[in-house]
């Protein structure tokens, strides 16, 4: 289903949730019907599309690799085969597929909806195989998070913590834990599982533990500003 924002927000109510959590505090929302935004036949089909007959149809594509370093398709210079890109994928490592609301019409539909609200976003999908697979260690982003849990459990840290300065400390320095290693801040630890919903304000510190194979999709979005690009509408080719 695809919700529009005062119906995801209704639990609490429009007016309480930009009074009280928008750029405050994390919410959680349960019991949501959105195992329709992606599946793992999707997941599939698309990780099968890996250097198709050369072409490179899925450049955004991330895996977590060993310690919580990044492979990304589109900047690592030593390109991971699709076999080996299995192999981490069957040992326990997560795959990210950035930037593909594209994918069907529900996340397509579902990120219209948010741009309502916000400026323009993406939705980034985080998939792990296993228990305990390799996930981002701890981090904060620069935009609104709204993660969408459509298979399996997670472990959330969501940290009394927020990004110094909202963002404006030195490009990358922020994003990362280090200056958490001395002295890890308290977190509120709670498991999410499929049709809930978790807002996490930008800036906020979290972490994420696959308690068993799971698909979460982060549909995030940067603050509204003047004149921003209006996503076109998704056509309908076929009836
Ligand atoms: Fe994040």
């Amino acid at each position: 289903m695809i919700y529009e924002f005062n119906k995801l927000v209704a639990p609490v109510g429009r007016k309480r949730f930009f009074e009280e959590y928008k750029g405050k505090k994390y919410l959680v929302i349960k019991g949501n019907e959105i195992k329709d935004h992606f599946s793992w036949k999707e997941f599939e089909d698309y990780l099968n599309c890996i250097d198709m007959n050369g072409h490179d149809r899925m450049p955004h594509f991330q895996m977590v690799l060993d310690d919580g370093d990044k492979y990304c398709k589109r900047k690592t210079k030593e390109q991971l085969t699709k076999k080996e890109i299995h192999n981490y994928w069957q040992s326990g490592h997560s795959a990210i597929l950035t930037i593909c609301e594209f994918l069907n019409k529900t996340m397509y539909r579902q990120c219209q909806e948010f741009e309502k609200v916000y400026g323009p976003g993406q939705a980034n999908i985080y998939c792990s195989g296993m228990n305990e697979a390799e996930c981002f260690p701890i981090h904060a982003d620069s935009t609104d998070n709204y993660l969408f849990h459509t298979r399996g459990k997670v472990q959330w840290h969501l940290y009394d913590a927020f990004a110094p300065n909202k963002g404006k400390v030195e490009a990358g320095k922020w994003r990362s834990n280090k200056w958490m290693l001395d002295k890890e801040p308290k977190a509120d630890v709670f498991t999410l599982e499929a049709g809930d919903i978790l807002y996490i304000p930008r800036f906020q510190y979290h972490k994420v533990t696959a308690i068993e194979s799971r698909i979460s999709i982060s549909y995030h979005f940067h603050e509204p500003f003047p004149n921003q690009r209006i996503r076109k509408p998704w056509l309908e080719f076929v009836h």
